[in-house]
C-alpha cells in the first residue's frame, strides 16, 4: 500500500479533530498527560503518521510538514490550556474545602484554677519566703511526743483529751495543730532558723459552719540570738498588713499556750469587729531544751493560725463546708 500526500493529510486533520475534543473533555491532571504523550510524544500518534513522510514526493514534503507544525501547535496550546483549565479547578475546589468560617462558634476549653485554700497558703508562703523564711513541713501521723510533750504540753492538758484528738490504737495520733512540725525542725538544724509550715491538721470536732474535723494550720518559727517579743509583733504586723491591707489595725492579747512564754492572740480589726487570726509568743526555754538549743544563748518565737479562718475572714465566706464542698458555682468566684 503506497502512502499518498492526501493520505497523510487527511490522517493529520482526523488526529487534530479527534484530539480536540478528547482533550477538551479531560478530567484530571494525569489524564492530561497521558493524552500528551500519546499524541505528541516520541512514540506518539504524530510521530507515527510522519513516519511515512519519507514515502512523499519531495515537493509535497514541506506541505505535509508545514500542516504537521500546525497540528502539533494547535494540539499543544490545547493541552496547556486544558491544562491551566484544570490546575486552576484544582486551586479553587481546594480552597473551597478549606474554607475556615471565622463567624462560627469558638469552642471554649474549661480551664481550671487554684483552689481558694491553696491560693492562700500560696500568699502566706510567698510573703514569709520573701522575708528569708524556709518552707518545711512534718508528718501527719504524729507521735505523742512531738504533738505534746516536746511542746510542753502536760500529761492532763485538756488537748490530749480525746474529745479532741484522733488516736490511733498503737498510741499514735492525727497532728492537731503544725506545731510538731517546730519540734522535728528544731531536732536537725541550728540555729539561727526561720521556718514557715503549712499543713493539714485533725481534731474531733462537730462538724458546722465554722468547725471541720480537718483543716489547715501554718506555724512559723524564728530562733536566733538576741531575738525579742518587739521582732514578733513587727513580722506579725507586716505579715497581716500583706494579707488584710495596709492601714488594718492589730491588737495583741496576753494569752496562754504550753510551748510560749509569754503568749498572745492577735485580733484584727475587720469591718468594724475585733476578729482573733492567731496565736503567738517567745518560744519556751523548755521547748528549746527539749530539742537541745540552749536558752540562754538563743531565744526564738513562734506563731500559728488556720488557712480556712483567713480565707474567711478575707472573701467573707459564712461556712467553712463551702471550701471543702468542691461546688464549682462557689470555687469559680476566686
Ligand atoms: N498550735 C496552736 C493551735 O493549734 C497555735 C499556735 C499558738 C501556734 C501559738 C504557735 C504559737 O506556734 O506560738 O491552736
Amino acid at each position: 500500500m503506497t502512502t499518498t500526500f492526501e493520505q497523510i493529510e487527511a490522517e493529520l486533520t482526523t488526529l487534530s479533530r479527534d484530539a480536540q475534543s478528547i482533550v477538551s473533555q479531560t478530567k484530571t491532571l494525569d489524564e492530561l498527560e497521558r493524552l500528551r504523550v500519546f499524541y505528541l510524544g516520541k512514540k506518539g500518534q504524530l510521530s507515527q503518521i510522519l513516519r511515512n513522510m519519507g514515502k512523499i514526493s519531495n515537493e509535497d514534503r514541506p506541505h505535509i510538514g508545514q500542516t504537521a507544525n500546525d497540528v502539533k501547535d494547535t494540539l499543544e496550546s490545547l493541552l496547556n490550556q486544558r491544562l491551566e483549565h484544570l490546575q486552576s479547578q484544582q486551586i479553587e475546589s481546594q480552597l473551597l474545602a478549606e474554607t475556615l468560617d471565622v463567624t462560627m462558634p469558638g469552642v471554649s476549653r474549661p480551664l481550671g484554677h487554684i483552689h481558694p485554700l491553696n491560693q492562700m497558703i500560696d500568699r502566706i508562703l510567698d510573703i514569709f519566703v520573701g522575708l528569708g523564711y524556709s518552707v518545711a513541713s512534718g508528718p501527719q501521723v504524729e507521735t505523742d511526743y512531738y504533738n505534746f510533750a516536746a511542746l510542753n504540753i502536760p500529761e492532763d492538758h485538756p488537748a490530749r483529751d480525746m474529745q479532741d484528738t484522733f488516736f490511733f490504737s498503737d498510741g499514735r495520733l492525727l497532728r492537731t495543730h503544725t506545731s510538731p512540725v517546730q519540734i522535728r525542725y528544731m531536732e536537725k538544724h541550728q540555729p539561727p532558723i526561720r521556718i514557715v509550715a503549712p499543713g493539714r491538721v485533725y481534731r474531733r470536732d462537730t462538724v458546722d459552719a465554722t468547725h471541720s474535723a480537718v483543716f489547715h494550720q501554718v506555724e512559723i518559727l524564728l530562733v536566733d540570738q538576741g531575738v525579742t517579743f518587739a521582732d514578733l509583733r513587727g513580722t506579725i504586723k507586716v505579715f497581716l498588713s500583706e494579707i488584710f491591707g495596709s492601714d488594718l489595725p492589730v491588737r495583741f492579747r496576753a494569752s496562754y499556750f504550753p510551748f510560749t512564754e509569754p503568749s498572745a492572740e492577735v485580733d484584727i480589726e475587720w469591718k468594724g469587729e475585733w476578729l482573733e487570726v492567731l496565736g503567738c509568743g517567745m518560744v519556751d526555754p523548755s521547748v528549746l531544751e527539749a530539742v537541745g538549743y540552749d536558752p540562754e544563748i538563743y531565744t526564738g518565737f513562734a506563731a500559728g493560725f488556720g488557712v480556712e479562718r483567713f480565707a474567711m475572714v478575707l472573701h467573707q465566706i459564712d461556712d467553712i463546708r463551702r471550701l471543702y464542698n468542691s461546688d464549682l458555682r462557689f470555687l469559680r468566684q476566686f
